[in-house]
């Protein structure tokens, strides 16, 4: 099945090199030389490991312009939507608005950096990033995202996979789940899975997600 619109980021960062140069003028000069996404939809992978989740509260890591916190937050999710670049996080904030209070008041829109911004201890019900290519390890990375997650909370990290041939900031499932605790977490999912999208200039073309979803022992 073809996805009527693929995530544009992915396309984004095809090309543009090592993980490394994924800076936040990188990300900020992105969205400045792009239109708004509007009413993108949510991440696939989000909307086959969340969806059987009971709403609590949410951190969305790296939110982009917002259509996954949208996505939680109008299943009921109490949302907390990071992200470095400005522009993504104000149309984000216009876009809830536009769907209405119920949605966008449940959002919590947060300009900061993951690499130093300190999320709650063992907060949140679900952790979730997407196709967030943070500057340093990404064992690091996962690390500060697991310990925001509370006792029998879930982590949901997704990327893309290195056979993965239209994207850059590649990582593996097993490197991310390398980021965690063995004695704490219980591994649900670690795997690549395929999806296919129409990319620049109409062609399809396929994706290769590397997804990590883990629960941490209550
Ligand atoms: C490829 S986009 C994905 C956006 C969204 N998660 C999605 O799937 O549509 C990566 C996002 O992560 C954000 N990001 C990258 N590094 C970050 C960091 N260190 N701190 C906060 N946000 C970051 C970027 O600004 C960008 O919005």
């Amino acid at each position: 099945m073809t996805e009527q619109v693929g995530n544009d980021y992915d396309a984004m960062a095809a090309g543009s090199g090592e993980a490394g140069e994924f800076s936040a003028t990188y990300w900020e000069d992105r969205y400045r030389g792009h239109a708004a996404h509007g009413s993108r939809p949510p991440n696939p992978q989000l909307v086959s490991e969340a969806g059987d989740l009971v709403p609590g509260t949410a951190l969305d890591a790296g939110c982009g312009e917002g259509a996954d916190a949208r996505w939680l937050a109008s299943r009921g999710w109490r949302v907390t939507a990071v992200d470095v670049a400005p522009t993504a996080l104000r149309r984000a904030r216009e876009h809830a608005a536009a769907i209405g209070p119920d949605v966008a008041s449940r959002i919590d829109w947060v300009a900061a950096d993951l690499t130093t911004w300190a999320p709650p201890a063992e907060h949140f019900d679900l952790v979730s990033a997407h196709y967030v290519h943070p500057a340093g390890p990404h064992d690091t990375f996962v690390r500060r995202l697991a310990a925001a997650v509370a006792p029998g909370g879930t982590l949901l990290v997704v990327g893309h996979d290195p056979s993965d041939r239209h994207s850059a900031g590649h990582v593996t499932a097993g490197e991310v789940a390398a980021g965690l605790d063995g004695d704490r977490w219980d591994v649900v999912v670690a795997e690549v899975r395929s999806r296919h999208v129409a990319g620049h200039g109409g062609a399809e073309i396929t994706l290769r997600d590397a997804v990590l979803r883990a629960c941490r022992r209550p």
